[in-house]
């Protein structure tokens, strides 16, 4: 029974998966059975070797219930009397206990294989270290090597077999726990407050990866999405670059920098060169350099940005981000501001 409920549920999983895939032009259908990156092809061949097998017990159990329920079926002509009854058929007993143990000890087997692959994998030298830290609800990405802070959205460079370059990810909370999931590139795996877990990603594609906080975590947990870009051979050496100069100065944004600096905004948020040094919220040094605000919950663009500042709670209700009760001549300015932090 149990293995039926796992099938079906994996299949409708998927099913829904593929529908639900959003439609704006990224890697979008965020689908297990489509991996694209080393842990992931590893995970997908064992569920597939799992599902083969539990579609076999299903077949074989299903058919001989459906062979019985047919052939032993109550007829007109029965004389009413109940069946000769049998007790204890030591072999079939026999059958029924090696069978199962053979089949789990051969899944323990595959199972603990590909965990040690994919948790045992040294980084090569020259690996891409990023410490992601989980936030209600938002994910820090840090590049300590690189000296780039940045939220929401992990840039990565695409690993060629001629030149592989898997990302190794340190993974933590500053509040409560997280799961970091993009499922075409790795499995789960929990960010848990004081503790320091591991994993890693190798992409072999470019493109942009969805994925989401697969724990829990509070109201706005399912606001808390996730995009891998992957770039190709040298773009991402430009991404680096780019995020490493310091924050533009734009002249016509000076009264919103004024407005800005006079708020408690510099509480929670960094950018980089000023005296903005919070670190409860997302560093925005490079904040219009980012595809979405939030976390995913909507666009980047000026429009929506000027709805978040006004007030993150219509947005995303939840949200520690207070509404600053801004005037409009201050929200204007302070747009303007932010959108010259290219
Ligand atoms: Cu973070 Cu769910």
């Amino acid at each position: 029974m149990a293995y039926v409920l796992q099938i079906t549920l994996v299949l409708c999983w998927s099913l829904a998966a593929a529908f639900a895939a959003p439609d704006d032009g990224s890697q979008s259908v965020t689908n297990i059975f489509a991996p694209l990156s080393t842990p992931a092809e590893a995970i997908n061949e064992i569920s597939l070797l799992v599902l083969l097998i539990c579609a076999g017990i299903f077949l074989v159990v299903g058919g001989l219930l459906a062979y019985t329920i047919i052939r032993f079926r109550r007829r007109p002509a029965d004389s009413g009397r109940e069946p000769p009854q049998v007790y204890g058929s030591s072999q079939i007993e026999l059958a029924w206990t090696v069978v199962p143990i053979l089949i789990v000890f051969v899944l323990i087997l595959v199972t603990a294989r590909t965990i040690y692959d994919v948790q045992g994998a040294a980084p090569p030298a020259d690996a891409l270290n990023v410490t992601v830290v989980g936030h209600q609800w938002w994910w820090e990405i840090r590049y300590p090597e690189l000296g780039i802070v940045t939220a929401n959205e992990l840039h990565v460079s695409v690993s060629e077999s001629s030149r592989p370059r898997p990302t190794f990810l340190k993974l933590e909370s500053a509040d409560v726990a997280h799961s970091f999931w993009v499922p075409q590139l790795a499995g789960k795996t929990d960010l848990i407050p004081n503790r320091t877990n591991r994993m890693w990603i190798e992409p072999k594609q470019p493109g942009t990866y969805l994925g989401n906080c697969a724990e829990y975590c509070g109201t706005q947990h399912a606001h808390m999405l996730l995009r891998v870009i992957v770039h190709p051979p040298g773009e991402f050496e430009q991404w680096v670059a780019a995020q490493r100069q310091p924050p533009v100065e734009d002249p016509q944004a000076r009264v919103g920098r004024e407005v800005f600096f006079s708020t408690s905004c510099v509480n929670c948020h960094t950018i980089n060169g000023t005296p903005a040094r919070g670190t409860f919220g997302p560093d925005l040094t490079h904040l219009m350099s980012r595809d979405t605000l939030a976390s995913g919950t909507a666009p980047n663009t000026p429009d929506t940005l000027r709805a978040w500042i006004r007030d993150p709670q219509t947005l995303k209700e939840g949200s520690l981000m207070p509404n600053m009760q801004l005037t409009d001549a201050e929200l204007g300015h302070i747009v303007t501001y932010l959108l010259s932090l290219k």
